[in-house]
């Protein structure tokens, strides 16, 4: 692997541009009753993002598979997306597997691995993605890839400007998401607590992908509350919690005043139990720039944090040890 794993995020922007460039690899030229996107970790994530910015703009609903399962609803009536940077994930390769003895509409989206093998076997349509990436870090071109996909399928009705000014905020924002990010990794590591990132819908992927990279890079545990589901469960968690120091790391889109509030509400809970809060106010005009800016805070202060714990951001040795017991568990 060629670039170090900070320099794999600080190219979002181009990787973003080069994957919107790309010609889409097929035109259905028909309705779906709904688009499943199945996958795992930082491939899986693709199918959150796309659910999320469903909560504003129009599409099928999207269902998001994120284990072996094909779901028992999936028919030709519906579109599935196979993700998965590798393409050798043994989860994501049973969901296609199933959906070609269903004869399921499909696209690929690998960088090389079984899955565009068996993909070019089946005559499945397939997205190339760049190789030589941490799947993570691949998140820009599988998520251009897709949207350019659904856009001019007409599968997801968003504006294509917001599409291509988000590229350009990507490339213009690098700097300022650097900066944030080297404040939100010394503040994690002064706090040592166990890290909570707190926010509010449609931002449950966002939580979601900054518990992720703080796992795979920092290597430890985060949980994510999410508002306003949270104020019906988690909120009781901390009336008489056995952990005692939390780190409250609030993800808020400062164009959602009611986001904002429902997250406000949140600190005046978790102050019973901490005083360690640090709010990452999204930048950005779109819902699309929000997740990405965030995304690459996330990514770069997760680097950091490994860094300054004298850890290598980009190795995942514990996966890499699943993955050699999968075949089995599976039976593949
Ligand atoms: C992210 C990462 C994992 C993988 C997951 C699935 O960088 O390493 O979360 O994304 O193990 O693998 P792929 O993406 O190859 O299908």
């Amino acid at each position: 692997m060629g670039l170090v794993m900070e320099e794999m995020y600080i190219e979002w922007g181009r990787q973003a541009r080069e994957a919107l460039e790309k010609p889409v690899p097929v035109s259905f030229n028909r309705v779906f009753r709904s688009v499943i996107v199945a996958g795992m970790g930082g491939s899986g994530i693709v199918g959150d993002v796309l659910s999320t910015l469903s909560s504003k703009y129009s599409s099928p609903p999207i269902v998001t598979v994120k284990n072996h399962l094909l779901p028992g609803f999936a028919s030709k009536e519906d579109l599935l997306l196979v993700v998965s940077y590798s393409g050798n994930t043994v989860e994501t390769l049973r969901v296609f597997d199933s959906a070609l003895e269903r004869n399921i509409p499909m696209v690929a989206v690998s960088s090389g691995g079984l899955l565009k093998t068996r993909a070019y076997e089946h005559g499945v349509p397939h997205i190339q993605l760049p190789e030589g990436l941490a799947p993570r870090a691949s998140l820009p071109s599988m998520l251009y890839g897709v949207v350019k996909l659904l856009y001019e399928n007409n599968l997801l009705n968003i504006p294509f400007e917001i599409v291509e000014e988000s590229v350009s905020f990507l490339e213009e924002e690098t700097g300022k998401a650097i900066a944030k990010a080297g404040v939100i990794a010394e503040w994690v590591d002064r706090s040592k607590g166990l890290l909570v990132i707190s926010t509010h819908s449609p931002l449950e992927s966002l939580g979601l992908r900054g518990k992720n990279e703080f796992n795979e890079n920092a290597k430890i545990p985060v949980k994510v509350d999410v508002a306003p589901e949270w104020m019906h469960n988690d909120i009781v968690g901390y009336e008489a919690p056995f952990l005692k120091d939390f780190a409250i790391l609030e993800v808020v889109d400062p164009g959602d005043k009611v986001g904002v509030m429902l997250v406000d509400f949140m600190r005046t809970v978790y102050a019973r139990v901490t005083g360690s809060f640090h709010r990452l106010v999204l930048e950005g005009n779109s819902l699309l720039d929000k997740i990405l800016y965030g995304s690459m805070v996330f990514g770069l202060s997760s680097c950091k944090l490994a860094r300054i714990r004298g850890i290598d951001p980009l190795k995942t040795a514990s996966i890499q040890e699943y993955k050699k017991a999968a075949g089995a568990i599976f039976g593949a």
